[in-house]
């Protein structure tokens, strides 16, 4: 199929454009400034917050797939800029719906389980959103803006993303795995549950859900619902690192510019269900992340 990825040099997004492509895939490439995700294909430089550029380039690529896990992912960054954050997060996926629209494409929205207000998780498909903050606010526009101009389209919600090789800026997983090697103390949120997901593990379930042009919402993530604290002991545990320096903290007492989900996470029975690419546990995603991270360095840890 002809395929179009947004965020090309994102974590999710680096991922899904090799793995598609290796699939035999066409991709057309969307990201910001020069290309820095290697994978064949052709890539564009797109700004995500210039409708007409935009709207321009899925015109002229004219995929019959669109994914878009393209967004400012920088929680607190988007408090600080929330016209950015419109135009990215809520405007683009509007964007890329009327094309998707006009050229009879399908199209596959990423968003996150923060549309959620964190009482009362872990998320099923059907949970009624309610999101605080910025970044929250406008990845919901997003996914409305979707579902009006594209019903036929998907939601793909995704959670605490983390990879190895981190693609340019650190995720959780590789800047927690830097953090506990330096053996001084971590601290960690033990008040703050998540469902820690695996890059390759989402783009994989990203690619079958494009693949097979799979409508309605999707909870895209790792299996395990857990706190902070317990993800830090189990990476610990497979890294064989001393997870004495894992100091628990409060997200409650946490001075952060926007809020978080507290009682967060996502339910997986839908994808279990019926995708091949099943959602991960906790223990075989960070097997998998730690054998990235030996590739890389050679074999030690
Ligand atoms: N990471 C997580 O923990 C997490 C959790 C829940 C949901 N999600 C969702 O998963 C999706 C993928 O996230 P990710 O982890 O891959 O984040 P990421 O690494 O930050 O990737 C997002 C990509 O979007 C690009 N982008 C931002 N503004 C742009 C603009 N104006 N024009 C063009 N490109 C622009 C970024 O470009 P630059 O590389 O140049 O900055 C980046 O490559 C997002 O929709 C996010 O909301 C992520």
């Amino acid at each position: 199929m002809r395929v179009l990825v947004t965020g090309a040099n994102g974590l999710v997004g680096s991922r899904l454009w090799t793995l598609l492509a290796s699939k035999g895939h066409a991709v057309i490439a969307l990201g910001r400034g020069p290309q820095r995700a290697r994978a064949p294909g052709t890539y564009l430089s797109v700004d995500l917050a210039d409708e007409h550029a935009l709207s321009d380039a899925v015109h002229r690529a004219r995929p019959e797939v669109i994914v878009n896990p393209g967004s400012l992912t920088d929680v607190d960054g988007c408090e600080a800029a929330p016209e950015a954050a419109f135009r990215v997060n809520a405007v683009a996926p509007g964007i890329l719906a009327l094309a998707a629209r006009a050229l009879g494409a399908h199209l596959l929205q990423v968003s996150t389980d923060y549309v959620f207000d964190g009482e009362a998780g872990p998320y099923g498909e059907d949970a009624i959103p309610n999101p605080r903050g910025v970044y929250a606010l406008t990845k919901h526009a997003g996914e409305q803006a979707v579902r009006a101009l594209a019903p036929s389209s998907a939601i793909a919600r995704t959670a605490v993303v983390y990879g190895w090789p981190p693609a340019g800026r650190p995720n959780f997983g590789s800047w927690l795995l830097g953090a506990l090697r330096k053996g001084e103390p971590v601290r960690l949120f033990e008040d703050q549950y998540v469902s820690p997901s695996l890059a390759d593990s989402v783009a994989e379930q990203l690619a079958e859900l494009a693949e097979r042009r799979l409508g309605g919402v999707w909870n895209v993530c790792g299996a395990a619902v857990v706190n902070r604290v317990q993800f830090g002991q189990a990476m610990c545990a497979e890294f064989g690192l001393d997870a004495g320096v894992i100091v628990a903290s409060l997200l409650a007492e946490a001075k952060l510019r926007a809020p978080r989900p507290a009682r967060s996470g996502l339910l997986t029975d839908k994808a279990a269900a019926a995708l091949a690419a099943r959602p991960l546990g906790m223990a075989e995603s960070l097997a998998r992340f730690r054998r990235a991270v030996d590739a890389a360095e050679g074999g030690s840890t």
